[in-house]
């Protein structure tokens, strides 16, 4: 949660596309663990994350609308994707994804 206490800290703005509504969001690197953890903090959607960050679960699944520079894949992500039939690449889990600069502007969808 932002405390207040950023000052000098870049801004990150992304949207997160949940049941027909658009949320942006603002935070800044290393205030969240992962996508997953600021998702679930600030929308709270049910049954998301359900393996809390393990890669294993697939509830964190998002599509990709929009970004600049993601991280590569994990092996958990690529061995869960793969056990659930997902080869898009703008497939991801939000788990596995750090929120950084490179975050700026990006949008994604919850499935
Ligand atoms: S929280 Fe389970 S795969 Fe991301």
């Amino acid at each position: 949660m932002n405390s207040g206490n950023n000052i000098g800290l870049k801004i990150i703005t992304l949207t997160v596309l949940w049941d027909e509504g658009s949320y942006e969001i603002e935070t800044f690197a290393n205030e969240y663990r992962s996508l997953m953890t600021l998702i679930f903090d600030r929308i709270g959607p049910e049954d998301f994350g359900e393996c809390l960050g393990m890669g294993k679960c697939g509830t964190c699944l998002v599509e990709i609308i929009q970004n600049h520079t993601l991280t590569d894949f994990g092996r958990n992500e690529c061995n869960t994707l793969n056990k659930h039939g997902i080869s898009d690449p703008g497939m991801r889990l939000a788990c596995q994804l750090l929120i950084d600069e490179h975050c700026n502007g990006m949008i994604v969808r919850l499935l």
